[in-house]
């Protein structure tokens, strides 16, 4: 397998992989079609339920869906106590390393404890069933340890990522109508000390109703920035000291009943609140753990996304602590203080199994290989990635220099909404093709169809729909069920029937098939640019770009970018009287820093007088897309200016320079 790595195009699995993989009979794909939608107790029988369910799935009033009928459960229960009651309470449940290269393990007795402190705590200070919680956290024990309690009274969570800023964080609460905030006081970026709750105070102050408590996290002790609480503030540890020793019966929840929400941007300005549920979206985070993780209580795993987007959500914390194994948390980036902080990582924790984005690898890459073999990685067992597409190169990178030529890789599609991996190999079964996701999962319907809804040949791009339900997906968007039919099913579906068959969910992503059934993700095919395996909706940087004064319009498209993937470009007109000069220049990153987050901030941005613009003044983007990537131009003939173009093409060639 090692030999001319550069022209294979197939790897099959290790035999001593797929001796011990969770899941190594092929059959199980013709087993889920078979019995579908019964098969998916498959993955319901990975959890523990109070009340067992009735039907798997109903289906009479489509895309409203329920999973697991009248079952009753809770996720802290099933992520905490039943492990402590089964034997494993001495097991490590997580195994944290801050920035600094401290470290933190708690136990699953430790993390139940303090879990149930911090219900209690929760409680206390006024917190309901129901009341959605906002987690303004960066990756620190209390941001899981916050989430569990929050499922354990059956409040759900609204974990808003740290690196968002004050604006983001004050819509998602305004749109959640969220009146409690956990946050901390800060944390450590290449080992400066980073001030996290002034940003989150800014945040509180555009809030527009009231917040009945704040609780912060003493993160930096001593280097903590000199400032007092405010009134509704309360000290994490204080609570908890409060709270000692306290015990938390886990709420009974309903399968269907709101486990979190989880904002992501789409086509418009406003970010969408993603609702999952209790029972369906806990079964298969936990089922896609152990099948395509191959994830075993005894093992190490480590996931190295946030916990702020979906990935850390389902893949950190959800599904591996529901199958009770150890998993591992890093504070901070990849390249402090040396670029092979995450291979001493894997050697320390002799981590099994590692999730990564491509994004990563592809700055792994350029960071050379000498990195990675100062180190012992030879506990690795299986490899993944998801995000974003992967480029073969990097997958084969990947797979000589982290993997040693011996794990085999998982390239997983999904998206928020899908609450866990779709499309993707199973690891103890599939051949693996470098740059194509896999098949989709066992019980899993998806489709290459063309703008009509016909399926297209092997081969031919097209756009990818999943044409059945599956229990991780969302439910609606939270409180808005019309924009959860027009976003994901109106392309697609007979919106007039009740028959699930004429109802056909669209992620809004190219795609192409080959003749096996090996899908390749070409990319989303909505505004919405993919920075660093994050979603970023267009609209959301031109609104914030509009909001700079001087600016007249913006037009933002994603260009390729080496490591990034895609990089966020844009075109800005000045108002009269405005200089496109480097002051302005900065006042539009910083516009843009301050609305979302420096994840957003733009590559480049280019003055120009006009927009290329259709006559009925549509801004092409296309176009503007071509010149971003320095292609040739794209058809200029139905604009009704054509020379602005190549005017604002040699701009860029320019700054470039
Ligand atoms: C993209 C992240 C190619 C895709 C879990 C999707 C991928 C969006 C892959 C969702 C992959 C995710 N190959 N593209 N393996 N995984 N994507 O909601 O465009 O942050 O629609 O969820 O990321 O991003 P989200």
């Amino acid at each position: 397998m090692e030999t001319r790595l550069e022209d294979e195009v197939a790897f099959e699995p290790p035999e001593d992989f797929v001796a011990q993989a969770n899941v190594s009979d092929s059959s199980i794909y013709d087993e889920f079609a078979a019995n579908w939608p019964e098969c998916w107790e498959r993955a319901a029988d990975l959890l523990d339920w109070d009340d067992e369910y009735e039907q798997v799935l109903d289906d009479s009033n489509p895309p409203f869906y329920k999973w697991f009928t009248e079952g009753k459960l809770n996720a802290s229960y099933n992520c905490l106590d039943r492990h402590v009651e089964n034997g494993d309470k001495n097991r490590a449940a997580i195994k944290w390393e801050g920035e600094l290269g401290e470290t933190r393990t708690y136990t699953y007795q430790d993390l139940y404890r303090e879990v149930n402190e911090f219900s209690a705590a929760l409680r206390a200070q006024g917190v309901e069933e129901d009341d959605v919680v906002t987690l303004y956290m960066p990756m620190i024990p209390e941001l899981p340890i916050a989430m569990l309690a929050c499922a354990r009274i059956g409040a759900p969570h609204s974990v808003v990522f740290a690196g968002f800023s004050a604006e983001a964080l004050a819509t998602r609460m305004n749109s959640a109508d969220s009146e409690y905030l956990v946050t901390c006081d800060g944390y450590y970026r290449r080992g400066d000390s980073l001030d996290h709750l002034d940003k989150a105070n800014e945040g509180l102050d555009g809030v527009d109703h009231d917040v009945e408590s704040v609780v912060v996290v003493d993160r930096l002790g001593g280097d903590g920035f000199d400032r007092d609480l405010r009134d509704n503030q309360h000290d994490w540890d204080d609570l908890l000291a409060e709270h000692d020793g306290h015990r938390v019966e886990p709420v009974e929840r309903d399968a269907e009943d709101m486990i979190f929400l989880m904002y992501t941007s789409g086509t418009t300005g406003q970010p969408k609140g993603v609702k999952h549920t209790t029972g369906g979206y806990l079964s298969y985070a936990a089922w896609t753990s152990h099948a395509v993780l191959d994830i075993e209580p005894e093992d190490t795993y480590w996931c190295s996304a946030d916990i702020g987007w979906i990935t850390g959500h389902s893949y950190i914390v959800y599904g591996p602590l529901a199958l009770g194994t150890t998993t591992v948390m890093y504070e901070g980036t990849p390249d402090y203080p040396e670029c092979d902080r995450l291979w001493e990582i894997v050697e320390k924790y002799s981590v099994d199994i590692f999730y990564t984005a491509p994004t990563a690898i592809r700055a792994f890459m350029k960071w050379g290989e000498k990195f990675p073999e100062s180190r012992d990685l030879s506990s690795l067992r299986l490899l993944g990635t998801v995000g974003e597409p992967i480029n073969p190169r990097a997958w084969k990178w990947y797979h000589e220099h982290i993997g040693n030529g011996e794990c085999p890789i998982v390239d997983t599609w999904w998206q928020t909404e899908t609450g866990g991996m779709m499309i993707t190999t199973l690891p103890g079964i599939s051949t693996m093709k470098p740059g194509a996701a896999g098949p989709p999962l066992p019980g899993i319907d998806a489709q290459i169809v063309d703008t009509t809804g016909d399926e297209v040949e092997a081969g031919r791009a097209g756009y990818l729909t999943v044409n059945k339900p599956w229990p991780g997906m969302l439910r609606t968007l939270y409180n808005n069920d019309e924009r959860y039919i027009s976003e994901y099913w109106e392309e697609y579906s007979d919106t007039d029937s009740d028959d699930p068959d004429d109802w056909v969910y669209f992620p809004e992503d190219g795609a192409k098939i080959d003749a096996d059934g090996y899908i390749t993700i070409l990319g989303r095919v909505d505004d919405v640019i993919n920075v660093s395996g994050h979603r970023l909706g267009t609209m959301e940087i031109e609104s914030a770009i509009v909001g700079v004064e001087g600016v007249a319009e913006a037009a933002v498209v994603g260009g390729t970018h080496d490591i990034k993937g895609e990089a966020v470009y844009a075109y800005v007109i000045t108002e009269d009287g405005y200089e496109g000069d480097s002051d302005f220049h900065e006042r539009i990153i910083e516009g843009v820093n301050d609305a979302i987050g420096p994840i957003a901030r733009p590559e480049e941005v280019v003055f120009t007088p006009e927009l290329p613009k259709t006559r009925s003044g549509k801004i092409m983007r296309r176009l503007l897309e071509d010149v971003a990537n320095g292609d040739e131009l794209g058809n200029t003939s139905t604009l009704r200016n054509p020379e602005i173009v190549e005017e604002i093409e040699s701009k860029v060639n320019a700054q470039s320079d």
